[in-house]
């Protein structure tokens, strides 16, 4: 079945399950529901509810920006510290889960280095207890795309419809293989119409990835990102190589000379995105990051806030 059939599928997908595991899981009438909140910025919750961050993998921008949102909510914000906890003393993190139930959980963004674990640790919580994937393993980051998408269509203006960026060429680049925001950003971006290039070196972007991206999801691939960039692109997403999800230790990387960009010259009025950390003078330089009107980076974070905050009071508000 095909996965732009899945979202299809039940208009109140999320609403009804409570679990946000994939971009799957949101309808995309809930998307604008959760954008239209996000503008608005009325997020208050009614009080007395509780919401805790479980991260077992590090995390900078999700672990603070979904905090800063459950407070902005008014929750009962709790920080699971694995490393503190009695998962130390061999505990496990099944039972950690009955533990925090017995306490009294509505909401839970769980992150995870194993692909899929956030879905099975899910099962573990009562019905009603909205679950949110702050990113699980080379798998999926759902809401990194949705406040991704939230960004696009508020730099370039557009508004929320079925097949909205149906005009926009966006560009991912670097380590597709491992990037469980490529899987997230593929998925959503190209259901609403974009016209998504893959740009990798081909051991980030191997046959069966290409080949399925391809068929599935319309993807150009493309291996010459100079070249890709001067035919023009609207927006060009960088990704940085996930060394920690590699077998060989890290040891496959880019040749930055090839998959990197450093100056506003070598995007051709491209607009730059990046889901952090960065890798500076990787895969792009700090000062394209930080300092250039061509990059939306720092909105994303900011937007990560708001599209927190508002999928936090759709659930549980
Ligand atoms: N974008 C993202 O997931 O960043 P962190 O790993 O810092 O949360």
């Amino acid at each position: 079945m095909k996965r732009e059939f899945l979202m299809n599928l039940n208009t109140r997908v999320l609403k009804l399950n409570k679990k946000l595991i994939s971009v799957c899981d949101i309808a995309t009438e809930e998307i604008q529901e959760v954008f239209n909140i996000a503008r608005a910025k009325d997020f208050k919750i009614s009080p007395g509810k509780t919401f805790i961050s479980l991260f077992f993998e590090n995390s900078t921008r999700t672990l603070l920006s979904f905090e800063k949102a459950a407070n902005i909510c008014g929750f009962n914000v709790l920080r699971f510290d694995p490393g503190a906890s009695s998962l130390v003393k061999d505990e496990t993190e099944i039972n950690t889960i009955r533990t925090l139930c017995a306490m009294g959980v509505d909401a839970c963004a769980i992150r995870t280095g194993k692909s899929g674990y956030t879905a099975l640790l899910a099962n573990y919580f009562s019905a009603e207890t909205s679950i949110l994937n702050a990113g699980d393993g080379s798998n999926q980051h759902p809401t990194q795309a949705l406040l991704d998408l939230y960004t696009i269509l508020e730099n370039f203006n557009i508004v929320f419809t079925k097949n909205c960026l149906k005009s926009l060429k966006i560009g991912i680049m670097g380590d597709i293989l491992n990037s469980r925001v490529a899987r997230s950003n593929i998925m959503l971006l190209s259901k609403l119409g974009a016209n998504i290039t893959l740009i990798a070196p081909p051991n980030f972007l191997p046959w069966n990835f290409r080949n399925y991206y391809m068929k599935q999801f319309n993807c150009v691939i493309s291996y010459d990102l100079a070249a890709t960039l001067k035919a023009g692109l609207d927006i060009l997403m960088c990704l940085r190589v996930q060394k920690e999800r590699m077998e060989s230790g890290g040891k496959f990387s880019f040749s930055s000379a090839l998959y990197s960009v450093k100056s506003e010259e070598e995007l051709n009025g491209a607009k730059i995105m990046h889901p952090g950390p960065i890798n500076e003078r990787v895969e792009i330089s700090g000062s394209l990051a930080y300092e250039s009107n061509n990059s939306l980076i720092s909105k994303q974070v900011e937007n990560g806030v708001y599209i927190r905050s508002a999928l936090l009071k759709f659930l549980c508000g």
